[in-house]
């Protein structure tokens, strides 16, 4: 049943998936789950030297394999994934077929402003933020645009955000 399948946030990084995920989740009155945090904290090191000392290919494989074990609960849990989880097929099919999915989408002048020159982001290190943003949601948003419900998050309030994600999540869900 619908109801009782994670609730999986996807979209770029900087978008909002774990600020609209926490306050989705106590909405559903459920647990919240951030893939990234639950990464770091079983590797015991920083997204940033994950990708430094194993590669992004290792940090794709561990980060489709706690998707899988999270999507594994037949229970509602709200799941904040990493931007770039979507693009690595194992991982998209575990969120198309486990869970609902929720695509969280701004302009990139948003993403920007919010996470232009934050060190833990490492796709965006040593280049053109901007540039970098721009192609990856190139890349993305035909895949991203696979969710089950879509909802453009820009500048307003996060409560708004949050009422649109559960007013479609609803309609979804009946
Ligand atoms: C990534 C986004 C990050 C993190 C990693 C790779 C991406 O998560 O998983 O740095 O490929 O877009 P956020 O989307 O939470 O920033």
């Amino acid at each position: 049943m619908t109801k009782h399948k994670p609730v999986i946030l996807i979209g770029m990084m900087g978008v909002g998936k774990t600020s609209v995920g926490k306050l989705l989740a106590s909405a559903l009155a459920c647990d919240f789950v951030d893939v990234d945090k639950k990464i770091v904290a079983a590797e015991g090191k920083t997204i940033p030297s994950i990708f430094e000392n194993h590669g992004e290919s290792y940090f794709r494989e561990i980060e489709a394999n706690t998707i899988e074990k999270l999507v594994a609960c037949d229970q509602r849990v709200v799941i904040a994934t990493g931007g770039g989880a979507v693009m690595t097929p194992r991982t998209a099919d575990l969120i198309w077929y486990k869970g609902v999915s929720v695509w969280l989408q701004s302009d990139v002048t948003v993403l920007l402003k919010r996470i232009g020159t934050d060190p833990n982001r490492p796709l965006l290190q040593e280049k053109d933020a901007a540039d970098v943003l721009k192609k990856l949601e190139k890349a993305r948003s035909p895949v991203y645009k696979r969710a089950d419900i879509h909802v453009i998050s820009g500048v307003e309030p996060l409560e708004i955000t949050l009422k649109k994600v559960l007013e479609k999540l609803d309609a979804f869900t009946k």
